[in-house]
């Protein structure tokens, strides 16, 4: 009932010639497939570039942060408004790099989410505990207050709309994935939460991604876990063949 998708954050990597190249690579080889919906999310420079490539596509595109006015003197700042503009759709929030080399807060996060939603762009909301804060038993802890703090105060009309992204900071770009059983678990307590905040109808309609080193190998075991319903990729999302690879096993076991 959830329709999987999968999201490619190409973080601080391809000029726009790159990004054009890889939109294009992703569009001629994912053209017909619409068994997954496909997030591009390349950095502030090429979106524009992008969106030409797939705008007659269902390919959608995303951002990977936005600031929380929708315009004034913020220098170096993008706005809601100017993602809307550049055909975005999607919004990555709180990633743990803007957390950790950003000074990026539950706090922030919450004012970004807000305005996303206010404009009519779907966050991609992501939490996930440290490796420390893992080891020391406190992932749910850690999640929780991410959930409680950052999405403080959110509609229940729109909170339909929002993409949570479970991303373990250790297993972000290390090669580390979480097992299927390790992510499926906080995956269970994050709809959970859903369900006692919200209503059990909006935590069952919520697409809940899985982040940290997806490859096309491990998607489809991740996939088969019944709260996963998709994928945040970074590395592997900067090359045409793995990320056309993970997007067509993502539903190998449907
Ligand atoms: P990774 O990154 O796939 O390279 O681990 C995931 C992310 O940061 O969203």
């Amino acid at each position: 009932m959830r329709k999987p998708l999968i999201a490619g954050n190409w973080k601080m990597y391809k000029t726009i010639n790159e990004a054009v190249e890889l939109a294009n690579g992703a569009k001629r080889e994912l053209l017909d497939f619409s068994e997954v919906d496909i997030v591009l999310c390349p950095p502030f420079t090429s979106l524009d570039s992008v969106y030409e490539v797939i705008m007659d596509t269902d390919i959608k595109l995303g951002a990977q942060n936005l600031y929380w006015q929708e315009e004034g003197a913020f220098t170096g700042e993008v706005s809601p408004i100017m993602l809307k503009d550049c055909g975005c759709e999607y919004v990555i929030i709180g990633h743990s790099e803007r957390r950790k080399y950003f000074a990026e807060t539950d706090e922030t996060v919450n004012k970004k989410i807000k305005t996303a939603l206010a404009v009519g762009l779907i966050p991609i909301v992501c939490v996930g505990e440290t490796l420390k804060e893992r080891e020391s038993q406190k992932t749910i802890e850690v999640v929780q207050r991410q959930l409680q703090q950052g999405l403080k105060e959110i509609a229940k009309d729109t909170f339909s709309k929002i993409v949570i992204a479970y991303e373990p900071v250790w297993a972000i770009g290390t090669g580390k994935t979480a097992t299927p059983q390790q992510a499926q678990e906080v995956h269970k307590f994050i709809r959970d939460w859903i369900e006692d905040n919200y209503s059990s109808d909006i935590a069952q309609k919520t697409r809940i991604l899985y982040g940290g080193s997806v490859k096309p190998s491990n998607i489809e075991e991740l996939m088969r876990e019944e709260d996963i319903d998709g994928a945040l990729v970074g590395g592997a999302s900067l090359k045409v063949s793995s990320f056309v690879d993970i997007t067509r096993n993502a539903v190998k076991i449907r």
